[in-house]
């Protein structure tokens, strides 16, 4: 059966898009299922770096046609931007290679602005979000007064659109005395960029199943991570889609039944942005080290924002959940060279609360936040990975660190990634 779901295990940042990158060489369809421009995506090709936000990673495989499923959430001047900057690195990007759902929903200026005055509003127990305008434009959504993709087919419509949209926001935005928005100078910008997405519009969920049933291979790619979800993760530090495996087919529009394997992927550590419980952070010396100085791409830093990840151990209590909720046949462990230099790892492998151990996690987002991790002790290595090709050369202590982590989740890891680069995955 041919549809592969990617999905992060963690709080997104975990290396989906070279993830991605690898498993679109064998694919003919890559589709994002969930999220906007709130994603980044880095991959790395020989000495160009590509930092996609909402076209799917697959685009820099030839062969692979990419779509954007209703799930997703546009923004069309950004998305303009990707897909110009993408042309100018000499990548092929036409309706013939790129699609967008008409069911996906539009991110207004509206929608930035009203996310950004929510977070204000919220103050020291802000989200932390990317400001993107995700939330907003979700809330549109399931209130069913959004602006769908589809409207962009027809510009003075879609002016007309936006243009009740912006004076209707522009009264909650000053009921919560933020500025109010332009009306006109919006519709300009958005009218313009929408009359050149217009000929990447179409119906992606019969375009899927049409390519499914003559067997093509299809990549779900998903953006953000499992305890981002809206439902899975650690409401309301959460992002407002469903980055998790049901997700893919509700924001695809497929069955299940083509559904063969879901690679779940994680970093060999944990990182967060924004605000929210993270019981195996770090901080001092030890996170700067998880971290890096920001002077490499591959250091903690958002891709979208610039923002410091914070960083920890990895939390095996947390990857079991994701590992239920997503039902991983096998898991991808990213950036093991970072853990390079460490005479011994903790691995987060349970949870307190008050001194007492509790199963699995915490029922609520409060005592997620009170929980003490406890750790198990392993053994690290020094030898720097980096031109590590085999998973024989890896140094045995870094293998039982995998096999360890693989035993708990009883999980196959297979693949693992020393480096950036696309050669940079070892397999088992
Ligand atoms: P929003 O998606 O911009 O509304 O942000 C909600 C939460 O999700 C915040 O904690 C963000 O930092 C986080 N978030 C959203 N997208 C990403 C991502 O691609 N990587 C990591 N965190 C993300």
């Amino acid at each position: 059966m041919p549809a592969t779901i990617l999905v992060g295990a963690q709080w997104g940042d975990e290396g989906k898009g070279r993830v991605a990158d690898w498993l679109a060489s064998d694919s003919d369809v890559v589709a994002r299922y969930a999220g906007g421009d709130n994603a980044g995506h880095t991959v790395y090709v020989g000495s160009q770096v590509f930092k996609l936000h909402l076209i799917p990673s697959g685009i820099l495989r030839e062969r692979a046609v990419c779509l954007l499923g209703n799930g997703t959430v546009i923004n069309p001047v950004n998305m303009v931007r990707e897909i110009e900057e993408l042309r100018a690195a000499g990548v092929a990007v036409d309706p013939q290679r790129l699609m967008i759902s008409t069911r996906a929903h539009i991110i207004t200026p509206a929608h930035i602005a009203l996310d950004k005055a929510s977070e204000s509003a919220l103050g020291a127990g802000k989200i932390g979000t990317t400001l993107r305008g995700i939330g907003p434009a979700y809330t549109d959504k399931t209130n069913r007064n959004g602006l769908r993709a589809g409207q962009m087919a027809d510009s003075e419509a879609f002016a007309d659109a936006l243009y009740k949209h912006t004076t209707t926001a522009n009264q909650r935005l000053m009921r919560d005395n933020a500025e109010p928005i332009d009306p006109h100078q919006s519709a300009v910008e958005y009218v313009e960029a929408a009359a050149k997405l217009k000929p990447f519009l179409c119906d992606t969920s019969a375009y899927i199943n049409s390519r499914l049933k003559e067997g093509a291979r299809v990549l779900c790619e998903g953006a953000q991570g499992t305890m981002l979800d809206i439902d899975h993760g650690d409401y309301p530090f959460v992002t407002s889609s469903s980055p998790t495996v049901g997700g893919a087919l509700t924001g695809l529009g497929f069955g299940a039944k083509w559904v063969d394997r879901v690679v779940g992927v994680a970093k060999a550590f944990s990182t967060r942005v924004g605000s929210g419980p993270f019981p195996t952070e770090l901080d001092g010396a030890l996170a700067d080290r998880l971290r890096g100085t920001g002077e490499n791409f591959w250091d903690e830093f958002g891709t979208t924002t610039g923002r410091p990840r914070r960083c920890g151990w990895l939390d095996l209590i947390m990857l079991k959940y994701a590992a239920d909720v997503n039902g991983f046949t096998e898991l991808v462990l990213t950036k093991l060279d970072v853990l390079s230099g460490f005479d011994e790892l903790l691995i987060g492998v349970g949870y307190q609360i008050d001194g007492t151990m509790i199963h699995g996690l915490p029922l609520t987002t409060a005592e997620q936040a009170r929980v003490t991790p406890v750790y198990e002790r392993v053994p690290g290595w020094h030898e720097p990975l980096g031109s590590v090709r085999t998973w024989a050369a890896l140094p045995h202590t870094a293998r039982a660190y995998i096999d360890r982590i693989s035993d708990l989740l009883e999980l196959p890891i297979h693949t693992v990634s020393v480096g950036p680069e696309r050669d940079q995955l070892v397999q088992r």
